[in-house]
């Protein structure tokens, strides 16, 4: 198969798996601990029928989404994921640049391996930029600047990673810093020559936004060090209040997952929050994003935008989160298998897929657009003893 055959997330995950070693493929499939998250995260979705209306009018499906005063042509856009280099050399701006050609937003990491100011150029009205907050605060706010300068409309402050997560996959990878190449690990390198290839002509990849902070002269794995003492960091509402005194526009918190979090943000003047479990990369208990979802957006659905990721793997899981109130959803591993199996035109190829399945969703239930989309087509079992 190639990109261009595939038809579906399943078809760029397998495109991806074939491309990479299984050390870097198992990073961007892997959870925590016994990756109980990452099928409770389907399943959610798939626990939520959606009950079509019939005889409407559905000709001309039309999926424009206002988020934060911006028109965008679709409800979704892509989350930040860290270490795309290492994937497919210079993934980071080719996704960024084709989120910018479907005019739906893209986060850069906080570990990405290109800088804001390169994003700034691809992509300077659809990128926004992720912050892992850093142990020196000098260094997060020097971030949050440089943000801010390159003209990017909003930043997105992580804080479901208070210290890193058990991700079993890597430890017997050897997938840890420092890399622990086995024979095995070589071996299994020299037999997907095409991203060895990449990797050979372009060496490891960097944390180039981190560059300005590292001792002159820096390579690619002092950098790598220097991010592993600065993150994780300590980070409370101490912080997002001081963000949000320092950032002058959008301020979004990443991984909210109780109402109290929410309604904190709220108060803090966030602006929106997406309700994440970080794809089931941090706490294997936690409950699926689209679970708490309800609870929240009735806590401070007036108040905030309440976006969402984790689990999406057909454009029905993002018709769904509509449907239960969110007003932007977001893709991890989609988009990264996308551009991960074939560059610039698989991301777009991603998106095309993600794009697609909505219309569809949308056209069977009767939704012409995106405002009809909200609990009319969520199904409700009467109790049983009705
Ligand atoms: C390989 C990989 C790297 C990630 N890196 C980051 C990151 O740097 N910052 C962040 O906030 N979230 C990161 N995430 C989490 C995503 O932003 C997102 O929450 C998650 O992938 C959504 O779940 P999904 O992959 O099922 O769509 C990463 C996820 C993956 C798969």
């Amino acid at each position: 198969m190639s990109i261009d055959d595939a038809i579906n997330f399943e078809d760029l995950r397998k495109l991806a798996k074939r491309r990479l070693p299984k050390i870097a493929y198992d990073f961007i499939e892997g959870g925590a601990d016994d990756e109980i998250g990452l099928d409770r995260n389907q399943q959610a979705f798939r626990d939520t029928p959606l009950v079509p209306r019939y005889m409407r009018d559905i000709d001309g499906i039309d999926k424009k989404t206002e988020l934060f005063g911006r028109t965008y042509d679709a409800p979704f856009g892509i989350s930040p994921t860290g270490l795309i280099g290492l994937f497919r050399p210079g993934g980071d701006l080719m996704l960024a640049a084709a989120a910018r050609d479907a005019n739906i937003p893209f986060v850069m990491s906080g570990s990405a391996t290109c800088t804001v100011e390169e994003l700034g150029e691809t992509a300077p009205e659809h990128g926004w930029y992720q912050l892992y907050a850093a142990r020196d605060n000098a260094i997060s706010e020097d971030l949050i600047r440089r943000a801010d300068a390159a003209g990017l409309s909003t930043l997105v402050v992580t804080v479901d990673v208070p210290i890193h997560s058990n991700r079993e996959r890597n430890a017997r990878n050897g997938f840890s810093r420092p890399l622990k190449m086995t024979m095995e690990t070589r071996m299994d390198a020299l037999s997907h020559p095409g991203w060895l290839a990449g990797y050979l002509k372009n060496g490891l990849p960097m944390f180039s936004n981190w560059l300005p902070y590292a001792k002159p002269g820096a390579t690619a794995d002092d950098i790598a060090d220097l991010v592993s003492q600065q993150v994780t960091a300590p980070l409370t509402w101490e912080n997002v209040a001081r963000y949000r005194e320092l950032w002058p526009r959008n301020l979004v918190i990443k991984g909210i997952m109780h109402v109290d979090d929410a309604i904190k943000a709220a108060e803090l003047g966030v602006d929106g929050i997406v309700v994440s479990n970080h794809g089931a990369r941090q706490l294997d208990r936690s409950p699926a994003s689209v679970e708490v979802l309800p609870a929240i957006v009735a806590a401070v659905g007036d108040r905030m935008t309440v976006m969402l990721d984790s689990g999406i793997q057909r454009g029905s899981d993002i018709v769904t989160a509509l449907c239960l109130g969110a007003k932007f959803v977001f893709t991890g591993r989609f988009t990264l298998y996308g551009v991960t199996a074939g560059a610039k035109p698989g991301a777009t190829k991603a998106l095309d897929i993600i794009g697609r399945e909505i219309d569809l969703t949308m056209g069977q239930i009767g939704a012409p657009d995106i405002s009809y989309l909200g609990e009319d087509f969520l199904y409700k079992p009467l109790p049983r003893n009705y």
